[in-house]
């Protein structure tokens, strides 16, 4: 991860540096004296490139002297909008702009310690990179920025101000961790290997086995996972931010749950070639759920938080379940099986309900890449968000809109509660094509007992296929932060 530190501004002698400008504003500071020790070359470059400080603008100005290798002018728009997510995509830039320098500084201008750090966090997620498996790149081709400062007139306070932040950024690097693993690598006891690393950071972590499933009755989720050699896992992830050291008595917690399909082949009802290895990001739900336990417990958020995810591999084979068996979930309820490409919904359904059995939740959030249809609806940039319960979905989208990770919510009927009945079980596990992401939320209702609940439907935002200011190309983290900003907005204290 990127040195972050923060300094007192001064002009640096050598290196790239980025100037933070707001629209409008005249030149002061480090961007003043950058200006005259380089005989007026910055003023000149950012008037020819007519950079006003718009936000999301940006000028490179390459070698103008004084040893400096680069400046970067970053438009921050008119000061009366500086919303958090303009200073993460200010920082995003910054990053973005100068990852071929070893180190930079970064001028932050009149920006307050809260907001030099929410800079940070946006330069921090733009250099993340999954480089495990790359063992033959040349040292000149990879990024190499290392270290970035932040120049601020208070740099105690910004870095006070990062921190709690830092634990988010390290949750959201292990979420992508885990999404970008090849499925050969994270099958469904490896990923439940690395939940368990958790507990370094004050998670209580209980790893769940078929043998554990079977005796509780998890029949949907053991379904799906009997066609690979590859055992399921169920993990769940405790952090009692709240009543933990005895603080408090313990209330109900709140309860994030995730799909963890380590790669999903259809089974039986088999996928195309074609595309296929995408379906490694199949646990992107749970990746996810992972990623923000760690990010609570990183910046100890007050809050008593549950975490739970299925793991499983979707397999053809002899022993996989085949289109028309039945079987019986945990809350009892049978599903006639018509298609086991359908299988993210066997999974939640059983741990769903196991959720609300061990911790009577306040309420549940699900995540998953749950349907190829909310791919068709809502493409790359909104997650699809299906809900019970009004004021936990405005909460939602509240929380989505500040930091980017923005949700849309569908509809939830009894008209398309109907497409799901079976002749000859309690439901069956698909709905037919027409609003097909609806009738998969509609499935995973049936196994929500009359608590405040939400899905999350991130097929079509869990991986990116191009840079975003905070977000490289690849494995997204999408909901960590989009998470960790509704407990801190309102279930914290
Ligand atoms: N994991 C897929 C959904 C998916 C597809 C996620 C593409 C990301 C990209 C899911 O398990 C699935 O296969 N869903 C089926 C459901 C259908 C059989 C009712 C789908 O969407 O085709
Ligand atoms: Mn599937
Ligand atoms: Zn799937």
């Amino acid at each position: 991860m990127l040195d972050i530190a923060f300094a007192k501004p001064a002009l640096p002698k050598t290196g790239a540096l980025v100037l933070l400008i707001g629209e409008g504003e005249k030149p002061s500071g480090v961007w003043q004296q950058a200006d005259e020790v380089t005989g007026g070359a910055i003023d000149r470059a950012l008037k020819a490139a007519e950079f006003n400080g718009g936000k999301g603008k940006t000028c490179t100005i390459l070698a103008p002297g004084a040893g400096l290798s680069r400046v970067v002018a970053i438009g921050l728009g008119k000061p009366a909008d500086l919303a958090m997510r303009v200073l993460n995509e200010a920082g995003g830039h910054a990053a973005g702009a100068v990852l071929r320098e070893p180190a930079g500084c970064v001028a932050t201008g009149a920006l307050q310690p809260a907001q030099v750090a929410e800079v940070a966090l946006g330069a921090t997620l733009r250099a993340y990179r999954f480089d495990r498996y790359r063992t033959k790149e040349k040292a000149e081709d990879k990024p190499k920025l290392t270290k970035l400062t932040l120049l601020t007139a208070d740099p105690a306070r910004a870095k006070s101000a990062w921190e709690p932040l830092h634990g988010v950024a390290k949750g959201v690097f292990l979420s992508r961790d885990l999404v970008s693993e090849p499925p050969n690598v994270l099958n469904p006891a490896e990923m439940a290997d690395r939940c368990k690393k958790l507990s370094e950071l004050g998670l209580k972590v209980e790893i769940l086995g078929p043998r554990e499933m079977s005796r509780l009755g998890f029949g949907a989720l053991l379904g799906v996972a009997q066609g690979s050699a590859n055992e399921p896992r169920m993990v769940v992830m405790q952090w009692n931010g709240a009543s933990g050291n005895g603080r408090k008595a313990k209330g109900k917690p709140v309860a994030f749950i995730g799909k963890g399909v380590t790669f999903d082949t259809g089974g039986i009802s088999i996928k195309p070639a074609g595309g296929m290895e995408d379906m490694k990001w199949d646990m992107a739900g749970a990746g996810t759920v992972v990623g923000l336990m760690a990010a609570l417990a990183g910046r100890k958020a007050r809050v008593d938080a549950v975490g739970l995810v299925g793991l499983v591999e979707n397999m053809p084979s002899g022993t996989a379940q085949r289109p028309g068996d039945v079987v019986k979930s945990y809350s009892g309820q049978t599903i006639e099986v018509i298609n086991t490409d359908a299988e993210g919904r066997l999974v939640l359904a059983d741990v769903l309900w196991y959720c609300q059995q061990k911790f009577d939740p306040r309420f549940m959030v699900d995540l998953a890449t749950l349907t190829g249809a909310m791919i068709v609806a809502l493409g790359h940039e909104y997650a699809g968000m299906f809900s019970n319960d009004d004021a936990l979905a405005q909460r939602l989208s509240s929380a989505g809109q500040a930091i980017d990770e923005k949700v849309w919510r569908f509809p939830l009927d009894d008209a398309y509660d109907r497409l799901i009945r079976s002749e000859i079980a309690d439901m069956k596990n698909i709905g037919g094509r027409p609003a097909g992401s609806i009738s998969a939320a509609q499935f995973i209702q049936r196994f929500v007992n009359k608590k405040p609940w939400a899905h999350l439907d991130i097929a079509g935002v869990a991986w990116s296929s191009k840079d975003a200011p905070c977000v490289p190309k690849g494995a997204t983290a999408f909901g960590v932060r989009l998470l960790d900003r509704l407990v801190a907005e309102h279930y914290e204290g």
